[in-house]
């Protein structure tokens, strides 16, 4: 069996539905449950017997090593950490609790479990670190796209806090021996996204009648990938990666952020056309910028594609149309994700912004 840390979460959900309609191999879901984990998104694993759910703290050094004795995976996937970088602008203490310390205990677990596995099981286990592009800090227009040899430059308290934890998993290999694996990954989309990142956002406030808040001239670029092609990515990494080797992840879709926004619109108003027959991107505002935002991201997904024979499946277009249909089509996950503790950090990251 395999442990999947963070799979309450959007990436980590996504994965675990989809390892479970590859494999038959079980999974033990390892989630603290925080805002971003939400259960619902496992909703049609109720009853499925692969499926195992574990409420803890990847850096609980406790409960982790009991579960670890427990279960004896033969891998671990790491997606578990706080990702949103509006977040860590306002609250970066959690990023370092979770991405750096927390990711440490993991790996001191992780370390004392496989020294103990037999010669065989100890060649065979994997720990595969979910990582980001934004480790690579940000691209000029003309500059070429990031490869794994590109040098880290973290430009925010997440970033930051991803890049140590990247920088841990790789001494852990190269001091240990354990077998680890690292996927730098750009932005993801599709089904179950909480609506604090953009398009989720953009979705279901236009939705609701509200504002679409484009930060400073929405010309910022990010390279689109389907979460599913993500999830396959990784399935590949497992499998067949190269130990203590970095395999950069991306969709060759680069966009501005203004023409994200503006595609969105688009589908909505085909598919769900206002009562006043206007087009939603007269939801459009620009508002204040983040704090020290990057200007572009961009991968070089080559070596997964030479060396492992990834490609993403999905275009942009054809990702983008499921993800707008799927948040019409689930609009009670999305009622359920909109809590309080939700209204409270938009009201926190918007209501300051002119
Ligand atoms: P998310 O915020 O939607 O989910 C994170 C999950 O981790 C949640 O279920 C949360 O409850 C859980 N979690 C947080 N702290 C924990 C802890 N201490 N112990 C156990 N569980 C904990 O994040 P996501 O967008 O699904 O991202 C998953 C991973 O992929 C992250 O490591 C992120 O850095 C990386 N990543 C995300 C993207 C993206 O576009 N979303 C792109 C590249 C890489
Ligand atoms: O590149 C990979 C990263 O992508 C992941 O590591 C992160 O976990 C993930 O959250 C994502 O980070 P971004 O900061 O790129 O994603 P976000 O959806 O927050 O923002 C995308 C772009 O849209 C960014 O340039 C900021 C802008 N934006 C975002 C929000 C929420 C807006 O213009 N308005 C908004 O309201």
């Amino acid at each position: 069996m395999i442990f999947v840390t963070g799979g309450a979460g959007f990436i980590g959900a996504n994965f675990v539905l989809d390892w479970l309609q590859e494999h038959d191999e079980p999974v033990v879901n390892i989630d603290k449950l925080t805002y971003a984990g939400n259960l619902e998104s496992l909703a049609t694993l109720k009853g499925d017997s692969r499926h195992t759910f574990a409420h803890a703290d990847i850096g609980d050094t406790v409960l982790i090593p009991e579960l670890l004795a427990k279960y004896q995976p033969r891998a671990i996937i790491n997606f578990a950490a706080e990702s949103h970088v509006d977040r860590s602008i306002h609250s970066p203490e959690d990023f370092i609790q979770t991405n750096v310390v927390g990711t440490f205990n993991l790996l001191e677990s992780v370390r004392a479990y496989w020294g103990k596995l037999d010669e065989q099981e100890k060649a065979d286990f994997r720990f595969l670190h979910v990582s980001t592009d934004e480790v690579y800090g940000s691209l000029a227009k003309d500059e070429p796209a990031f490869t794994e040899l590109h040098q880290y430059e973290p430009n925010s308290p997440y970033s930051a806090s991803k890049a140590a934890s990247d920088h841990l998993v790789r001494s852990y290999h190269h001091t240990y021996g354990l077998p680890v694996l690292t996927t730098n990954c750009s932005n993801n989309y599709g089904p179950y996204h909480f609506p604090e990142k953009l398009i989720p956002l953009m979705i279901v406030n236009a939705l609701a009648g509200k504002s679409l808040p484009i930060y400073g001239d929405g010309q910022q670029i990010r390279d689109w990938l389907y979460v599913k092609d993500h999830c396959s990515a990784i399935r590949r990494v497992v499998e067949a990666g190269t130990l203590g080797e970095t395999y950069n992840v991306g969709g060759w879709n680069e966009k501005p952020n203004i023409e994200i926004v503006h595609t969105v619109c688009a589908l909505l108003d085909e598919l769900r056309p206002r009562d006043d027959k206007k087009s939603y991107t007269e939801q459009i505002t620009f508002v204040t910028d983040r704090l020290g935002h990057d200007r572009r991201y961009a991968i070089d997904a080559r070596k997964i594609e030479r060396e492992l024979g990834w490609k993403p499946a999905e275009t942009f277009d054809t990702g983008i149309r499921k993800t707008v249909q799927w948040y019409l089509d689930n609009q009670e996950w999305v009622a359920n994700v909109q809590s309080g503790s939700y209204r409270d950090w938009v009201e926190t990251n918007y209501a300051g912004r002119s």
